[in-house]
């Protein structure tokens, strides 16, 4: 029972205005009903996979490294703070992490991993941009808060002025929020940065196929590597 989706209920109920509307808190707290509300208005999100327990197989799993890269990332559907999202790096690993998530859901939410050092948040009321930050990822982990040895571990937070934030990191942020409700979300969004081909600091342009981004993970790497931003990915947490 999510403790939050119940006060903003029974706030709603008493006739007490909510700004974080719980018909929000619902689908946001699944990830698997969150992506789909994302999918259906196409926001931008890393390669994603529902796997459902039933399709379990050394088979599938060994596809999904083949199709979505390696690492991968995975994640139980109603993890918060970062606590069921973990990165495995073969098929062992991919099943010690799944079977542990699977006892709490029927699905598990299956992701192409975007290396970055840092994530957007976008906090987003109404439509409209409320303020924005960016969590800088400490490197003992992938994620921005772990337990790393016995200890949390939490990821730097430096707040950005409105004047400062990427008008196109603001719309994604946006653009993800308008596609759950009209509520406050706080949008998380990874800037993508890889080693790819070509000159350092010098910015890729965005590969199009028939008009469509074509995905990172398809571009080749194996020449001199420099650091570039590929692709943008963000993601409501
Ligand atoms: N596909 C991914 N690739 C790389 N890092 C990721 C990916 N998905 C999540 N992360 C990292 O893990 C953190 C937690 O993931 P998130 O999906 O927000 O779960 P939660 O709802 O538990 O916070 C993110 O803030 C991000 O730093
Ligand atoms: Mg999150």
């Amino acid at each position: 029972m999510n403790i939050t989706y119940v006060a903003a209920r029974m706030a709603d109920f008493h006739g007490i205005p909510v700004i974080d509307d719980s018909d929000s808190i619902q689908i946001c707290g699944d990830k698997i009903n969150m992506y789909s509300h994302l999918i259906k208005k196409n926001v931008a999100l890393p390669k994603t996979v529902f796997l459902s327990k039933n399709d379990l197989s050394v088979e599938r799993v060994s596809q999904l490294f083949d199709t979505l890269g390696t690492p991968l990332i995975v994640k139980e559907p109603s993890t918060s703070f970062s606590l069921r999202v973990e990165k495995v790096t073969d098929i062992a690993g991919f099943f010690r992490v799944a079977r542990r998530f699977i006892k709490m859901s029927d699905w598990i939410v299956v992701q192409q991993y975007v290396e970055s050092t840092y994530d957007w948040r976008v906090g987003v009321l109404g439509g409209k941009l409320l303020y924005a930050c960016k969590y800088t990822i400490p490197s003992v982990t992938f994620k921005i808060q772990a337990s790393v040895n016995g200890h949390i571990v939490y990821c730097g937070v430096e707040s950005v002025p409105a004047d400062g934030v990427p008008p196109h990191v603001i719309q994604l942020g946006i653009d993800a929020a308008n596609a759950i409700g009209n509520g406050l979300y706080g949008c998380g969004h990874q800037e993508q940065q890889r080693r790819c081909p070509g000159h350092r600091g010098k910015r890729q342009p965005f590969a199009r196929k028939r008009g469509r981004r074509i995905l990172p993970g398809r571009i080749r790497t194996d020449r001199q590597p420099s650091l570039c931003k590929l692709g943008k990915y963000h993601f409501l947490t």
